[in-house]
Protein backbone atom coordinates (compact mmCIF):
# COMPACT_ATOMS: atom_id res chain seq x y z
CA UNK A 1 0.00 0.00 0.00
CA UNK A 2 1.34 3.39 -0.26
CA UNK A 3 1.92 5.48 2.55
CA UNK A 4 -1.11 6.29 4.55
CA UNK A 5 -2.85 9.86 4.40
CA UNK A 6 -2.75 10.96 8.26
CA UNK A 7 -4.74 13.83 10.02
CA UNK A 8 -3.70 15.13 13.49
CA UNK A 9 -5.18 18.01 15.45
CA UNK A 10 -3.93 19.66 18.14
CA UNK A 11 -0.73 18.71 16.19
CA UNK A 12 1.47 22.06 17.41
CA UNK A 13 2.81 20.87 20.92
CA UNK A 14 2.81 17.26 23.04
CA UNK A 15 1.78 14.57 22.02
CA UNK A 16 0.44 15.59 18.29
CA UNK A 17 3.56 17.30 17.59
CA UNK A 18 5.72 14.06 18.87
CA UNK A 19 3.08 11.62 16.51
CA UNK A 20 3.27 14.02 13.72
CA UNK A 21 6.74 13.13 13.82
CA UNK A 22 6.47 9.72 14.06
CA UNK A 23 4.41 8.96 11.19
CA UNK A 24 6.83 11.87 9.23
CA UNK A 25 10.01 9.71 9.95
CA UNK A 26 7.99 6.25 8.95
CA UNK A 27 7.39 8.67 5.68
CA UNK A 28 3.31 9.16 5.88
CA UNK A 29 1.70 11.70 4.45
CA UNK A 30 0.75 14.34 7.15
CA UNK A 31 -1.87 17.13 7.50
CA UNK A 32 -1.22 19.09 10.84
CA UNK A 33 -3.86 21.15 12.50
CA UNK A 34 -3.89 23.47 15.09
CA UNK A 35 -4.66 27.02 15.66
CA UNK A 36 -1.47 28.99 14.69
CA UNK A 37 -0.32 29.76 11.34
CA UNK A 38 3.00 30.32 12.17
CA UNK A 39 3.49 27.12 13.96
CA UNK A 40 1.80 25.10 11.61
CA UNK A 41 4.64 26.56 9.13
CA UNK A 42 7.60 25.79 11.01
CA UNK A 43 6.21 22.19 11.92
CA UNK A 44 5.48 21.58 8.32
CA UNK A 45 8.99 22.53 7.67
CA UNK A 46 10.17 19.85 10.37
CA UNK A 47 8.47 17.35 8.67
CA UNK A 48 9.31 17.59 5.08
CA UNK A 49 13.06 17.68 6.52
CA UNK A 50 11.87 13.84 6.73
CA UNK A 51 11.17 13.40 3.85
CA UNK A 52 7.84 13.61 4.43
CA UNK A 53 5.01 15.16 2.26
CA UNK A 54 3.33 17.47 4.91
CA UNK A 55 0.77 20.27 4.79
CA UNK A 56 -0.55 22.46 7.94
CA UNK A 57 -4.22 23.44 8.12
CA UNK A 58 -5.65 26.17 10.13
CA UNK A 59 -8.49 24.66 12.53
CA UNK A 60 -10.24 25.07 16.03
CA UNK A 61 -12.07 21.82 16.76
CA UNK A 62 -14.49 23.25 18.31
CA UNK A 63 -16.03 25.16 14.91
CA UNK A 64 -17.34 22.64 12.33
CA UNK A 65 -16.65 24.68 9.33
CA UNK A 66 -12.88 24.30 10.32
CA UNK A 67 -13.34 20.81 10.74
CA UNK A 68 -15.03 20.21 7.57
CA UNK A 69 -12.58 22.05 5.69
CA UNK A 70 -9.78 20.21 7.25
CA UNK A 71 -10.82 16.56 6.07
CA UNK A 72 -11.92 18.12 3.02
CA UNK A 73 -8.34 19.70 2.09
CA UNK A 74 -6.60 16.44 3.43
CA UNK A 75 -8.39 14.60 0.76
CA UNK A 76 -8.05 17.20 -1.52
CA UNK A 77 -4.42 16.79 -1.32
CA UNK A 78 -3.80 13.61 -1.09
CA UNK A 79 -6.91 12.08 -2.76
CA UNK A 80 -7.63 10.07 0.52
CA UNK A 81 -7.43 10.00 4.69
CA UNK A 82 -6.27 6.65 6.28
CA UNK A 83 -5.68 7.36 9.84
CA UNK A 84 -7.20 10.63 12.05
CA UNK A 85 -5.63 11.50 15.48
CA UNK A 86 -7.53 13.18 17.06
CA UNK A 87 -5.44 14.58 19.77
CA UNK A 88 -6.68 18.16 20.41
CA UNK A 89 -7.78 18.78 23.76
CA UNK A 90 -7.73 21.26 26.80
CA UNK A 91 -7.49 20.86 30.64
CA UNK A 92 -9.66 23.53 31.45
CA UNK A 93 -9.91 24.97 34.77
CA UNK A 94 -8.98 22.57 36.98
CA UNK A 95 -10.43 23.07 40.63
CA UNK A 96 -13.06 21.35 43.40
CA UNK A 97 -16.50 20.75 41.59
CA UNK A 98 -17.77 24.14 43.89
CA UNK A 99 -15.13 26.15 41.37
CA UNK A 100 -16.90 24.62 38.27
CA UNK A 101 -19.58 27.12 36.21
CA UNK A 102 -21.17 26.88 32.64
CA UNK A 103 -18.19 28.38 31.34
CA UNK A 104 -15.70 26.16 32.81
CA UNK A 105 -17.71 23.03 31.56
CA UNK A 106 -18.60 24.63 27.87
CA UNK A 107 -14.58 25.44 27.74
CA UNK A 108 -13.89 22.29 28.25
CA UNK A 109 -16.04 19.72 26.52
CA UNK A 110 -16.47 21.89 23.47
CA UNK A 111 -12.62 21.18 22.80
CA UNK A 112 -12.52 17.32 24.53
CA UNK A 113 -15.97 16.12 23.76
CA UNK A 114 -18.04 18.31 20.74
CA UNK A 115 -14.56 18.72 19.08
CA UNK A 116 -14.12 14.78 18.98
CA UNK A 117 -17.83 13.84 17.47
CA UNK A 118 -17.68 16.75 14.87
CA UNK A 119 -13.88 15.24 13.69
CA UNK A 120 -15.45 12.03 13.68
CA UNK A 121 -18.22 12.66 11.80
CA UNK A 122 -15.75 14.25 8.81
CA UNK A 123 -13.51 11.84 9.61
CA UNK A 124 -15.75 8.60 9.23
CA UNK A 125 -17.62 10.56 5.88
CA UNK A 126 -14.09 10.43 4.13
CA UNK A 127 -13.18 7.01 5.03
CA UNK A 128 -16.66 5.87 4.29
CA UNK A 129 -16.13 6.70 0.59
CA UNK A 130 -12.95 4.22 0.75
CA UNK A 131 -14.15 1.56 2.61
CA UNK A 132 -11.37 1.95 4.92
CA UNK A 133 -9.59 3.70 7.82
CA UNK A 134 -8.17 4.01 10.82
CA UNK A 135 -8.67 6.94 14.09
CA UNK A 136 -7.52 7.19 17.24
CA UNK A 137 -9.20 9.42 20.39
CA UNK A 138 -6.69 10.74 22.94
CA UNK A 139 -8.55 9.98 26.12
CA UNK A 140 -6.36 10.04 29.33
CA UNK A 141 -6.20 7.26 32.25
CA UNK A 142 -8.65 9.49 33.54
CA UNK A 143 -11.09 8.62 31.04
CA UNK A 144 -11.55 5.68 33.23
CA UNK A 145 -11.51 6.53 36.53
CA UNK A 146 -12.09 9.41 39.24
CA UNK A 147 -9.46 12.40 40.18
CA UNK A 148 -10.34 14.64 42.88
CA UNK A 149 -10.13 18.57 41.77
CA UNK A 150 -10.70 17.48 37.79
CA UNK A 151 -14.11 16.66 37.43
CA UNK A 152 -14.73 18.25 34.68
CA UNK A 153 -11.82 17.03 32.57
CA UNK A 154 -12.31 13.62 33.78
CA UNK A 155 -16.29 13.62 32.72
CA UNK A 156 -14.69 14.98 29.34
CA UNK A 157 -12.10 11.97 28.94
CA UNK A 158 -15.00 9.58 30.02
CA UNK A 159 -17.18 11.11 27.57
CA UNK A 160 -14.72 10.26 24.66
CA UNK A 161 -14.44 6.95 25.80
CA UNK A 162 -17.74 5.90 25.66
CA UNK A 163 -18.49 7.57 22.29
CA UNK A 164 -15.15 5.81 20.92
CA UNK A 165 -16.56 2.80 21.67
CA UNK A 166 -19.80 3.46 20.13
CA UNK A 167 -18.50 4.97 16.63
CA UNK A 168 -15.97 1.68 16.64
CA UNK A 169 -19.32 -0.36 16.58
CA UNK A 170 -21.39 1.82 14.40
CA UNK A 171 -18.38 1.97 11.76
CA UNK A 172 -16.37 -1.57 11.96
CA UNK A 173 -18.15 -3.19 8.75
CA UNK A 174 -17.35 -0.60 6.87
CA UNK A 175 -13.54 -1.42 7.23
CA UNK A 176 -12.78 1.52 10.12
CA UNK A 177 -11.51 0.84 13.15
CA UNK A 178 -11.97 3.45 15.96
CA UNK A 179 -9.81 2.97 19.37
CA UNK A 180 -8.76 5.48 21.70
CA UNK A 181 -4.59 5.83 23.49
CA UNK A 182 -5.32 6.65 27.19
CA UNK A 183 -2.10 8.68 28.39
CA UNK A 184 -0.53 8.34 31.79
CA UNK A 185 0.92 11.62 32.80
CA UNK A 186 3.23 12.74 30.20
CA UNK A 187 5.46 15.49 29.76
CA UNK A 188 3.88 17.91 28.08
CA UNK A 189 3.01 21.90 28.38
CA UNK A 190 -0.47 20.55 29.50
CA UNK A 191 0.85 18.24 32.65
CA UNK A 192 3.00 21.50 33.52
CA UNK A 193 -0.06 23.50 33.84
CA UNK A 194 -2.40 21.12 35.24
CA UNK A 195 -0.05 20.43 38.15
CA UNK A 196 1.08 23.82 38.85
CA UNK A 197 4.63 23.04 40.38
CA UNK A 198 7.54 20.84 39.82
CA UNK A 199 6.78 19.30 42.85
CA UNK A 200 2.73 17.79 42.10
CA UNK A 201 4.51 17.11 38.90
CA UNK A 202 7.08 14.22 40.83
CA UNK A 203 4.24 13.22 43.06
CA UNK A 204 1.80 11.93 39.67
CA UNK A 205 5.27 10.61 38.76
CA UNK A 206 5.38 8.74 41.58
CA UNK A 207 2.18 7.67 41.20
CA UNK A 208 2.85 5.44 38.68
CA UNK A 209 4.84 1.71 39.01
CA UNK A 210 7.89 2.97 36.66
CA UNK A 211 8.25 5.62 39.02
CA UNK A 212 8.30 8.30 36.18
CA UNK A 213 6.66 10.66 33.63
CA UNK A 214 5.82 9.45 30.28
CA UNK A 215 7.87 10.94 27.40
CA UNK A 216 5.25 12.78 24.25
CA UNK A 217 7.46 10.11 22.23
CA UNK A 218 6.60 7.38 23.89
CA UNK A 219 2.47 8.10 23.35
CA UNK A 220 3.61 8.90 19.39
CA UNK A 221 4.80 5.05 19.17
CA UNK A 222 1.56 4.09 20.79
CA UNK A 223 -0.32 5.62 18.48
CA UNK A 224 1.58 5.04 15.75
CA UNK A 225 1.42 1.26 16.81
CA UNK A 226 -2.83 1.34 16.78
CA UNK A 227 -3.81 2.74 13.48
CA UNK A 228 -1.41 0.80 11.50
CA UNK A 229 -1.97 -2.47 10.09
CA UNK A 230 -0.10 -3.93 12.56
CA UNK A 231 -3.10 -3.76 14.90
CA UNK A 232 -5.96 -4.92 12.10
CA UNK A 233 -8.04 -6.95 14.34
CA UNK A 234 -7.96 -4.57 17.31
CA UNK A 235 -11.18 -1.82 17.51
CA UNK A 236 -13.08 -0.15 20.33
CA UNK A 237 -10.21 0.00 22.40
CA UNK A 238 -8.81 1.74 25.34
CA UNK A 239 -4.57 1.37 25.27
CA UNK A 240 -3.88 3.05 28.41
CA UNK A 241 0.03 4.00 27.98
CA UNK A 242 0.22 5.31 31.89
CA UNK A 243 3.75 3.13 33.14
CA UNK A 244 1.57 0.84 35.18
CA UNK A 245 -0.03 3.69 36.73
CA UNK A 246 -3.73 1.83 36.37
CA UNK A 247 -2.30 -1.47 36.92
CA UNK A 248 -3.86 -3.09 40.45
N1 LIG B 1 0.08 15.36 29.14
C1 LIG B 1 -0.63 14.50 29.86
O1 LIG B 1 -0.23 14.13 30.99
C2 LIG B 1 -1.92 13.95 29.31
C3 LIG B 1 -2.53 12.92 30.06
C4 LIG B 1 -3.71 12.38 29.59
C5 LIG B 1 -4.26 12.83 28.41
N2 LIG B 1 -3.65 13.84 27.71
C6 LIG B 1 -4.28 14.27 26.46
O2 LIG B 1 -3.33 14.28 25.42
C7 LIG B 1 -3.74 15.20 24.41
C8 LIG B 1 -2.57 16.09 24.03
O3 LIG B 1 -2.22 16.90 25.14
P1 LIG B 1 -0.70 17.29 25.48
O4 LIG B 1 -0.39 16.69 26.79
O5 LIG B 1 0.17 17.02 24.33
O6 LIG B 1 -0.87 18.87 25.78
P2 LIG B 1 -0.66 20.15 24.87
O7 LIG B 1 0.76 20.26 24.48
O8 LIG B 1 -1.31 21.27 25.60
O9 LIG B 1 -1.48 19.80 23.54
C9 LIG B 1 -2.83 20.10 23.34
C10 LIG B 1 -2.96 20.65 21.94
O10 LIG B 1 -4.34 20.80 21.62
C11 LIG B 1 -4.51 22.05 20.99
N3 LIG B 1 -5.87 22.53 21.16
C12 LIG B 1 -6.50 22.87 22.30
N4 LIG B 1 -7.74 23.28 22.04
C13 LIG B 1 -7.90 23.22 20.70
C14 LIG B 1 -8.96 23.51 19.82
N5 LIG B 1 -10.14 23.96 20.27
N6 LIG B 1 -8.77 23.32 18.49
C15 LIG B 1 -7.60 22.86 18.01
N7 LIG B 1 -6.55 22.56 18.81
C16 LIG B 1 -6.70 22.74 20.13
C17 LIG B 1 -3.50 22.97 21.66
O11 LIG B 1 -3.26 24.06 20.81
P3 LIG B 1 -2.99 25.54 21.33
O12 LIG B 1 -1.50 25.61 21.52
O13 LIG B 1 -3.51 26.41 20.25
O14 LIG B 1 -3.75 25.71 22.63
C18 LIG B 1 -2.31 22.03 21.80
O15 LIG B 1 -1.49 22.06 20.66
C19 LIG B 1 -4.95 15.96 24.99
O16 LIG B 1 -6.15 15.43 24.46
C20 LIG B 1 -4.85 15.67 26.47
O17 LIG B 1 -6.10 15.77 27.13
C21 LIG B 1 -2.49 14.39 28.14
Amino acid sequence: MDQPVVLITGALTGIGRAAAVAFAKKGANVVVTGRRDEAGSELVEELRAFGAQAEFVNADVRNEDDVRAMVDRTVARFGRLDVAVNNAGTEGQPGPITDQSAETFNATFDTNVLGVVLSMKHQVRAMQEKGSGSIVNISSTYGHEGAAGASVYVGSKHAVEGITKSVALEVAKDGIRVNAVAPGPTDTGMLTRFTGTPENKAVLAAETAMGRLGLSEELADAIVFITSAEASYITGHVLNVDGGMTTN
